[in-house]
């Protein structure tokens, strides 16, 4: 984007938020269609481009023209990053304040040209388009020959370099003071012209080294007179004096200095007046209370308060240079009533101050009441108002003794005390005793006599109350239906004085009706038999059974606790023990099971079975056995013997031997000239040989059996189904 360009589009926005800061209509770009969006906008944000407010989305935006963006939906409101006001040698001026469209113009000193935008505006994405400008030196304007004015005069001084009547810009000039004279402290001799041939300095001040200085006439006053004073070697005077009825504001006397100018400032002259017043607490004086402002010589008096006298002079005059008020010198001090005096069965507040406008109240002692006036005022007159009040005691209402009653006591003076007591059969409702209060009320409930009445004396469950009166004495009797217990205290009762009765109705509980119990018998009551509330019965069942709940059976108004039933028996003992065995059973109720195992080299007799059942008690059948388990005899072989090993040797082993014990072991030998084909011994393991087999014995020389003994297709077949396993 060209400057120029840019500089287009900030003066159409200056038109266009000119109008707007006017207020007269609100103008969106040009209908014309000249607010577009351009090409090349360069690192510039576009907000949504738009023709009409409808066509942004949020409601806070608007279709403006901004700038080189064209219309777009912009927020109006929003605000730009502020610029500096200032910049070297320039200024900037802003409007309306950072807003959208606000249009900030920049514009440099004399002798300073602007390098840059003059204007620049706030755009839609709150920045402010361009670059700051600067302002440079009008070189142009210093390179001319522009004459400079005349150079300043400067009193008792004169231009020491050249005396030209016309000076160039950039001429610096030296001032020196006339002789006689010498600059002041701080005094800067020399001038520069600069832009437009203005001058900048001297700030030279000469002042005399030898005279006394010779001071102009000093300035007169309004109202007031100055005189010059001279005075030896020191300089002048002046003195200023006002006229009668003034007073002089500033100093009096002024100095001619050095310089031959007259030091300080000039007074003046004011009117003298007095300002409002003084004040005098209870004290009133007779002027205007709306005047602020007296002339000298006023004179007011001063008069106290109603209810204060004086002391001292009561007059006050408005006096001297400056208008100060003289007096007054008074008091005023409050009139002093004195002591106002006691009452009987009653108090003052307390207080010792009895001054006007003081008061006082009284009050009464409990239980009296004040007649008169409760307090006393001290008046200006120094005399208390009213007279002293009176306490008289207080009375409550005179009290009757109750119907049925009498009334113990007497009197209605405040703390009296009555009693009321009622005739027999009668009993106090209400407060039995009242007190006559500070109120003037007695204290409590009015009481009067109520005939004492007991009430029914309470339900009876199974059973009835046999009575009809419920007055003092009155009895009642109690009575329990059929099929149930008495159970309490008395069988009657009777109205008490205190309203209650004697005794509380009894409990009748239901009796139970003995029950039968299958298979078994009940030993201490018969069967069908109504026994009482509390009855404990204790059944038995028949033989192998025994009663599935051991509570004690209880007869609880009408219901037994419970009724137990007769259950086959568990077994008391565990099942028996067996020699050379073992029992497995898991419990010992009634149809519970226990196996028997026997131990290596004995087996269970087949006469018995291997369980015991727990049967009513008892482990039920034959105990079972364990016997020996002797193998079997294996007999001889052909052409070899067999042997018996023992632990201190062997021995042959004859065909007629049957007890043969797990453990047993036997070697096989064969005769001579024959081989052994086969196992070489065997071992008895519960009741069978191990291994199975009996060897052969064969001729030696014979190969033929060898062979025969393991036939190779046999060995074979076996280890394929070995396999297959
Ligand atoms: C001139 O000099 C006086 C005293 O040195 C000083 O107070 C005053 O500011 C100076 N004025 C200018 C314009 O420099
Ligand atoms: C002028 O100077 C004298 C002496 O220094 C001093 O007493 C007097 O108050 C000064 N006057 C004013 C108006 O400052
Ligand atoms: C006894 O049983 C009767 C009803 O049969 C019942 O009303 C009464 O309250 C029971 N008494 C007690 C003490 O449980
Ligand atoms: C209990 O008695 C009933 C009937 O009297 C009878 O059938 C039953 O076998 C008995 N039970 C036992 C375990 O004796
Ligand atoms: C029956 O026997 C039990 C137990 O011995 C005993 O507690 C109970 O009081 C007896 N009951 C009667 C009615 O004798
Ligand atoms: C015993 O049998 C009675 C009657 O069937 C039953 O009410 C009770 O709960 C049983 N008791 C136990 C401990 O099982």
């Amino acid at each position: 984007m060209l400057w120029s360009e840019f500089l287009t589009c900030g003066l159409v926005f200056s038109a266009v938020s000119f109008q707007h800061v006017q207020g007269r209509r609100r103008i969106r770009g040009y209908e014309n269609g000249e607010c577009m969006r351009h090409d090349n906008i360069g690192d510039r944000k576009c907000a949504k481009k738009c023709d009409h407010d409808a066509d942004c989305k949020s409601k806070k935006k608007a279709c403006e023209c901004d700038g080189v963006c064209g219309r777009s939906c912009v927020n109006p409101n929003l605000r730009c990053m502020p610029v500096p006001r200032q910049i070297p040698h320039g200024s900037v001026a802003i409007l309306p304040y950072n807003k959208f469209a606000a249009v900030a113009r920049y514009k440099c000193q004399d002798g300073y040209i602007l390098v840059g935008l003059s204007v620049r505006v706030c755009q839609g994405d709150e920045t402010w388009n361009g670059d700051e400008p600067r302002c440079a030196l009008d070189n142009y304007q210093a390179d001319k020959n522009v004459a400079c004015r005349s150079p300043p005069n400067i009193n008792h001084a004169h231009i020491v370099s050249g005396v030209e009547h016309h000076h160039e810009m950039g001429t610096k000039l030296m001032y020196k003071c006339d002789l006689g004279y010498t600059p002041t402290k701080g005094s800067i001799d020399s001038a520069w012209c600069v832009t437009n041939g203005i001058w900048v300095g001297p700030n030279l001040t000469c002042v005399s080294t030898t005279a006394v200085p010779k001071c102009p006439t000093p300035p007169q006053i309004a109202y007031g007179s100055v005189e010059v004073l001279s005075t030896s070697g020191v300089g002048e005077e002046a003195e200023y004096r006002c006229n009668q009825g003034f007073y002089l504001i500033g100093v009096k006397i002024r100095h001619c200095l050095k310089n031959e100018m007259w030091n300080g400032t000039t007074p003046s002259c004011d009117k003298v007046v007095c300002g409002p017043p003084p004040h005098v607490e209870h004290a009133e004086h007779d002027a205007d209370p709306d005047t602020f402002r007296f002339p000298t010589s006023t004179t007011l008096n001063y008069a106290c308060e109603f209810g204060y006298y004086r002391e001292g002079s009561p007059r006050a005059i408005c006096t001297g240079p400056e208008g100060n008020w003289a007096g007054p010198s008074l008091i005023c001090k409050a009139r002093d009533c004195g002591a106002p005096g006691e009452i009987n069965n009653g108090f003052r507040d307390p207080g010792y101050r009895f001054t006007y406008p003081t008061r006082v109240t009284y009050h009464c002692s409990n239980g009296y009441e004040l007649q008169g006036r409760g307090y006393r005022e001290c008046l200006a007159n120094g005399e208390w108002s009213g007279e002293l009040p009176e306490c008289f005691p207080i009375h409550c209402m005179e009290l009757r003794p109750p119907l049925h009653g009498t009334m113990i006591g007497s009197g209605t003076t405040f703390g009296s005390v009555i009693r009321f007591v009622c005739n027999d059969g009668f009993k106090v409702v209400g407060s039995a005793e009242r007190t006559c209060q500070a109120d003037r009320t007695w204290s409590g409930q009015n009481a009067y006599c109520e005939e004492i009445n007991c009430g029914i004396p309470g339900p009876i469950w199974n059973g009835y109350l046999d009575g009809h009166r419920n007055t003092v004495g009155a009895v009642y009797f109690f009575r329990c239906n059929i099929r149930t217990k008495f159970h309490g205290e008395s069988f009657s009762t009777q109205c008490l004085e205190n309203g209650q009765w004697s005794y509380p109705p009894p409990q009748c509980l239901g009796q139970c009706q003995v029950p039968a119990i299958m298979n078994g018998t009940i030993d201490n009551a018969t069967e069908g038999v109504w026994a009482n509330t509390g009855t404990v019965i204790s059944p038995r069942c028949l033989n192998g059974l025994v009663l599935n709940d051991s509570v004690p059976i209880t007869c609880n108004n009408g219901t037994w606790n419970i009724i137990p039933r007769c259950v086959p028996a568990p077994c008391s003992d565990p099942p028996p023990l067996v020699e050379y065995g073992h029992r497995v059973f898991f419990g010992v109720r009634h149809g519970d099971r226990a196996r028997y195992f026997c131990i290596e080299g004995f087996k269970l007799s087949t006469r018995e079975s291997m369980y015991l059942t727990c049967q009513y008690g008892r482990w039920d059948g034959p105990t079972p056995q364990c016997e020996e388990n002797y193998c079997p005899n294996p007999g001889d072989i052909d052409n070899g013997k067999v042997f018996k090993k023992g632990s201190v040797g062997k021995f042959l082993f004859r065909d007629f031997i049957y007890t043969i014990k797990h453990g047993t072991r036997l070697e096989y030998e064969c005769d001579r000239n024959y081989k052994l084909v086969g196992p070489r011994g065997a071992a008895c393991v519960n009741g069978n040989w191990s291994p199975k087999d009996k060897p052969l014995c064969v001729k030696s020389r014979h190969p033929l059996f060898h062979k025969l003994w393991k036939p190779y297709e046999e060995q074979k077949a076996m280890s394929y189904r070995y396999r297959r396993r």
